[in-house]
């Protein structure tokens, strides 16, 4: 079968990637635009990567679109998606435990002040500080989906107080390892009122976009200390930078900016209670990923329901 592979692929990452799915899915033919466009009508898959807008245009028998990303709010920016064509994201298990492991590395490291014993090093400064308890930290997660649940969970089971914010009621309360879970807008203002470290693994849509802005850094305890896992448009970048110089948050951990590469002038950089890290908390693994991608390509050929759709007007 024809398959469109588009993305922002480096050409060692294509290679990488080409030979992963090419393992998982031997009888495919991965073609690139041009190549899928020639033979438009064989072609019902395609395995996108945040292709450039367009990319999906004149593929008349596409029946499934499937993200390499989790996230797929730079795909549905595109205007010419075509219609009622189910797209699928990219859930693995791999993915959420490196999320999970990112997320508990920020929490101990804020907690028990990593940050700034590294940078009381860098001073030559000998500076120790109070130690709390685990059980005393009030962690708050912002998303209870793949990424945030296990997240959530990997913390609470080291200790620490974990509560879970989602849209709707999560249906299984039981057995979360102590992870205590909230539904909706009207749970948020308690919870934040007590939260030493706020997680956020919502994804990017209309109702979280700047969601991060000055009135829910005040309602946040002074001291507390933020970790930005999901997308840099969460947070209103200038409202994050007065709430720290003021102290009112201790620290940020920041994986996802607005523009990325962050702009080398950008004053994260050289914050002295921000750590950035480079879009890396979860990255795709292409020999897990490409089982995935398989897994639904077999079920749509086998006539059968297909797995992780993205609800489009939910944006997620
Ligand atoms: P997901 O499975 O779709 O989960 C989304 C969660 O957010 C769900 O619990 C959902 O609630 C909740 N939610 C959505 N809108 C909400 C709202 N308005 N108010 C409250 N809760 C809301 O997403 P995921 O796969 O876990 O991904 C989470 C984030 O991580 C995304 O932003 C993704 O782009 C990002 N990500 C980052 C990296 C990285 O390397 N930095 C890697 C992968 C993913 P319901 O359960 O009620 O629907
Ligand atoms: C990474 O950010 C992803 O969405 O897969």
């Amino acid at each position: 079968m024809n398959i469109l592979l588009s993305g922002e692929f480096e050409a060692a990452e294509l290679h990488v990637w080409l030979q992963s799915l090419g393992a998982a899915l031997p009888d495919a033919h991965w073609l690139g635009r041009d190549q899928a466009l020639a033979v438009a009508d064989t072609v019902e898959v395609a395995v996108v990567a945040n292709p450039p807008p367009g990319s999906l245009l004149g593929l008349p028998k596409l029946r499934l679109i499937q993200s390499l990303w989790a996230g797929v709010d730079r795909l549905l920016l595109d205007p010419t998606l075509p219609p009622g064509v189910p797209i699928a994201r990219m859930v693995d298990p791999a993915m959420n435990a490196s999320m999970a492991e990112t997320a508990l590395w920020a929490t101990l490291a804020l907690h028990r002040g990593y940050f700034d014993y590294a940078l009381s090093q860098r001073q030559g400064l000998w500076q120790p500080r109070p130690q709390r308890r685990a059980d005393s930290v009030n962690v708050l997660v912002l998303g209870l989906g793949q990424m945030g649940l296990s997240a959530a969970r990997r913390i609470a089971q080291q200790g620490y107080r974990v509560s879970g914010w989602s849209l709707r009621p999560r249906p299984d309360t039981l057995d979360l390892d102590g992870l205590v879970c909230h539904a909706g807008a009207s749970a948020l203002p308690e919870l934040q009122a007590k939260s030493d470290i706020v997680i956020n693994l919502l994804p990017l849509t209309a109702a979280t976009q700047r969601m991060l802005d000055s009135r829910f850094f005040a309602a946040l305890p002074r001291g507390a200390g933020l970790v930005n896992l999901a997308r840099g448009a969460h947070v209103v970048d200038a409202d994050l930078l007065a709430a720290l110089d003021r102290g009112h948050l201790a620290h940020a951990v920041l994986d996802v900016f607005h523009t990325e590469p962050l702009p080398s002038d950008h004053r994260y950089w050289s914050h002295p209670n921000v750590t950035l890290l480079p879009h890396v908390a979860a990255q795709t693994d292409p020999s897990s990923a490409s089982q995935v991608v398989a897994a639904n390509v077999r079920a749509l050929l086998e006539g059968r329901s297909l797995a992780h759709l993205v609800q489009r007007e939910r944006g997620y």
